[in-house]
């Protein structure tokens, strides 16, 4: 295993590489235990480098078989290899020559599912980001790129595919029942981007025309018998390359495009030059096995996936600090992209909830980094929320800034002055300074300062004068490394809305303002309005156009208000949501205080009439029913957290709703769409309100038979599992539960996906029992402890999506994960690592819980061996 070095990784430490590579040429002989890797590359000495340095390539746990120069042995006194870095000296001054690096691998027992692996008889590699350096010797960083031929040999019968990146060259029969397949990437390439699969596996094909008029092949692989299911993720696929051309003028640029389809696999998915490689969770769908949330999660995935072929690809990262260049970049087009398959405001919800719910904390918490960090001990660990979702509001706010037109130039300025390069986030900044004459110097910011700024917001009006004063505040807590901040330039949409409902037009005096946007760019800016007809209610941070927390003493009848008139739909759910969080916050102080809650009347009654409201979308009308999380309350709570008394408090608000809006309710769980399923926005959106008014009135009736009857009946996944979570997580002890659990499991034994289902459904049923039945779950005999997406089915959604069952006053939630950690980190650092992540907040608990939490991360940074992953996770969390 790769242990802790406790090598720190800087920014301002860049220097390009001593060598250039020109060309690779990589053979693969495919077996389970011993393939065999012939890495041919041709270098030059750079240019001024002297020629004492020697030639320094990166290996993990590679053993060198042995090693040529231009074709011949050399004197082994030439050379050093160890298992993580080959040394050659001697090379020539600046004549190209030729290495060839044969190594051995055992894919079979690569349990870190980093380098070349196998999952259910597939082999398939994963090289992001520093994978490849297991396969062979190499340069194995971002900014080395080379053009890359690939042959492979293996079994006909086991190994009938033989895939790799970019066109097919030839193939055929090889010695032995053996065959081979070679493969030309003409776009050089950094080795994260390599790909290599060998399987027997099915195939999915469709073409498609690009805007230059060639046809592209399309073929997806999955196992045999699930075809039927990557239909859904093919037409995802044309409709990305289409929307690519047409947003953003990029067409696919190989003869062919392919996505292969595993079981095992650490992350999402893969975006391989040519050769996508995906967790089979982002492709597989069909109405009785996936539900409306799997289905957007293949069309995102796939657009993702499939959109880095530009930002990622053809423009790579100089080095991995860059990484939210193509990854915050990416998650924003994919982002675009959703919003203009389905509802864009349902959508833009769905986006700041999940921001607000994974990164708000890691931004507040010991985890907190830069959207571009300035140093690392492991990269992996920097796949992050702030890196991805962060990086793409940063994205979102150039374009706020800049206006369409001119984002849409700074893009195409990019795409054209970049192509080919690994590039710095400087670089694309300064693509959009140069395309819209703006300074954007400040704004850049929010590349380098981690944590979430605070927005104040204050307003005086003055109806002698008919003037209106807005006057904001920023300010930025310090995060870990970085204990002084600089003020930040921070553009915030905004409305005034009038006391009729119609919007105030008028442009205000004091900074920056125009087209909605207020740009606050001091410590504190008075804008104020003049002339304006009566005392207007400001809607702030509209669409959520700055990733802040906004503080503003509003009324409950301001923020009703506002949620009447707000002609935008999102900031009309950001009203209610404040004001149903503000509500949540106070009874859940009063519970934790023992004391009696105050009635949710005005609430109810908003959220009741928003429901029965038909001018809105349901999807809309769903969102707004789905009252603030658990740990969104706790995160508005922000210290001193107890989970079971905002449990407790958030209960009875939903069960004095559901009562009040019974009849509302009962109506409305019955309405959804009839007929066949499609997966398509608005069926999803019926569904979606159907469901949380299930919910509401098996509340208001306080028992499982409505729930069970929606089980019973249901004909497609999403309302299945809907019903099966009412059941469990408010009706745990009753019959009907019991049923459902156990129809669930033996109808869908022999599929693993689905059956994840069945084991996150239980692992987040709220409560202190939970913990003993994960720890039951956990020793079932098919719980495959190897499975990424099993583990993290049961040991995530437990940590991570179930607050008082993990927060367990007695601490067995956290011994639990901490046990588990450390046994995942002998196999499987980079998901031990992720798990322990559920954790970051742990400062905020009341102190009791807190101890508890403190001596379960004690007990793994001392359980000893860890890999660098876990263990920089640990040390950072409990760094003062
Ligand atoms: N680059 C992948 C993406 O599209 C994520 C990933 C990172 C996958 C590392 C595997 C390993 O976001
Ligand atoms: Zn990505």
């Amino acid at each position: 295993m790769r242990t802790d070095t406790g090598h720190v990784f800087k920014l301002t430490d860049y220097k390009p590489t001593d060598f250039v590579v020109e060309r690779i040429d990589l053979t693969f002989e495919l077996d389970p235990k011993a393939t065999m890797v012939v890495s041919r590359v041709i270098l030059h000495r750079r240019e001024g480098v002297g020629t004492d340095v020697p030639l320094v390539l990166d290996g993990d746990e590679l053993t060198l078989d042995s090693l040529l120069i231009d074709g011949m042995e050399i004197d082994a006194s030439l050379y050093d290899a160890t298992p993580d870095s080959l040394t050659i000296r001697d090379l020539p001054e600046s004549a190209p020559f030729e290495i060839t690096v044969t190594t051995t691998l055992s894919p079979e027992t690569n349990t870190k599912l980093m380098g070349l692996y196998r999952t259910n008889g597939v082999y398939c590699t994963q090289c992001e980001s520093e994978g490849f350096r297991r396969i062979t010797y190499f340069y194995d960083r971002p900014d080395v790129l080379a053009v890359y031929t690939v042959t492979i040999i293996a079994s006909k019968d086991e190994t009938k595919q033989l895939l790799s990146n970019g066109n097919f060259l030839g193939g055929g029969n090889y010695d032995e029942g053996r065959h081979f397949a070679a493969w030309f990437d003409p776009h050089p390439k950094p080795s994260y981007l390599f790909a290599l699969v060998g399987g027997d596996l099915g195939l999915v094909e469709d073409t498609f025309t690009t805007m230059s008029g060639r046809e592209v092949a399309l073929k997806i692989y999955v196992e045999h018998g699930k075809e039927p299911r990557a239909a859904y993720a093919m037409d995802a696929l044309k409709r990305s390359m289409k929307w690519d051309e047409e947003m953003f003028g990029r067409e696919y640029d190989l003869d062919i495009f392919q996505i292969v389809a595993v079981s095992d696999f650490n992350m999402g998915a893969m975006e391989n030059k040519g050769l996508n490689v995906f967790n089979d969770k982002y492709v597989l769908a069909d109405p009785e096995t996936a539900t409306d949330a799997d289905y957007a999660n293949i069309e995102a995935i796939i657009a993702h996936e499939y959109f880095h072929n530009w930002t990622g690809n053809r423009i790579t990262c100089r080095d991995w600090f860059q990484l939210c260049l193509k990854e915050g970049l990416t998650v924003y087009r994919d982002h675009a992209f959703s919003a203009d398959q389905r509802s864009a405001p349902v959508k833009r919800i769905a986006e700041i909830r999940l921001l607000k719910a994974h990164q708000f904390p890691e931004d507040a918490g010991p985890l907190a980094h830069p959207v571009r960090p300035e140093t690392y001990r492991e990269i992996n660990n920097f796949y992050t929320a702030t890196v991805y979702e962060k990086g793409s509001e940063v994205v979102r706010m150039i374009r706020t800034i800049l206006g369409a037109d001119a984002f849409r130039k700074g893009m195409d300025l990019y795409f054209e002055r970049h192509d080919g390069d690994a590039a710095t986030i400087e670089d694309f900044i300064a693509c959009f300074a140069e395309a819209s004459g703006r300074d954007l110097k400040q704004f850049a910011l929010w590349y380098s300062q981690a944590g979430t700024p605070s927005v104040s917001v204050s307003s005086e009006w003055n109806d002698t004068k008919k003037t209106f004063k807005v006057t904001l505040e920023q300010s930025l807590a310090p995060t870990p490394g970085q204990s002084r901040k600089a003020l930040m330039h921070i553009p915030l949409a905004y409305g005034l809305i009038l006391p009729d409902g119609s919007e105030f037009e008028g442009q205000p005096t004091g900074g920056e303002a125009s087209g909605g946007v207020i740009h606050l760019t001091k410590r504190k800016q008075t804008f104020t309005f003049s002339d304006v007809p009566g005392r207007p209610v400001v809607s702030i941070n509209r669409g959520f156009s700055a990733p802040v927390n906004i503080a503003m003493e509003q009324s409950p009848e301001d923020l009703a208000h506002i949620s009447r008139h707000e002609s935008d739909g999102v900031a009309r759910w950001q009203a209610l949501n404040d004001y149903a969080t503000r509500h949540l916050v106070a009874a859940s102080r009063l519970a934790r205080d023992g004391r009696n809650l105050m009635p949710a009347g005005d609430l109810a009654d908003v959220l009741i009439a928003t429901a029965k409201d038909e001018t809105l979308e349901p999807a809309f009308r769903a969102q707004a029913l789905a009252l603030p999380a658990e740990s969104d309350i706790a995160r508005e709570i922000g210290s001193n957290i107890d989970p079971d008394a905002i449990h407790t408090a958030r209960e009875a608000v939903l069960a004095e709703v559901a009562r009040a809006g019974q009849d509302v309710f009962t109506t409305l769980a019955a309405s959804a769409a009839k007929g066949a399923y499609s997966p398509d926005a608005t069926a999803a959106g019926q569904r979606a309100l159907a469901g949380v008014s299930m919910s509401y009135a098996s509340i208001a009736e306080a028992a499982a038979d409505r729930a069970k009857a929606a089980f019973d009946a249901a004909d497609n996944m999403t309302v299945l599992a809907q019903a099966l979570q009412v059941l469990a997580h408010q009706f745990p002890g009753a019959d009907e539960t019991q049923d459902a659990l156990e129809s669930f499991k033996s109808r869908y034994a022999e599929n693993p996906l689905v059956l994840d289902k069945w084991y996150s459904t239980q692992a987040m049923a709220p409560g202190s029992s939970t913990c003993d039945r994960v720890e039951e779950l956990l020793a079932s005999p098919d719980f495959d402890h190897t499975n990424p997406n099993r583990v993290r089915a049961l040991i995530g959604a437990f940590t991570a999506g179930n607050p008082t069952g993990f927060n367990r006053a007695d601490g067995a939630g956290y011994r639990l994960l901490a046990r588990q950690v450390v046994e995942i980190d002998g196999r499987n650092p980079q998901l031990a690592a992720r798990l322990l992540t559920a954790m970051r907040s742990w400062r905020s608990l009341e102190p009791g819980r807190q101890e508890q939490a403190r001596l379960a991360l004690l007990s793994i940074r001392d359980a000893g061996k860890l890999s660098a992953d876990v263990s920089d996770i640990v040390e950072r969390m409990l760094a003062a």
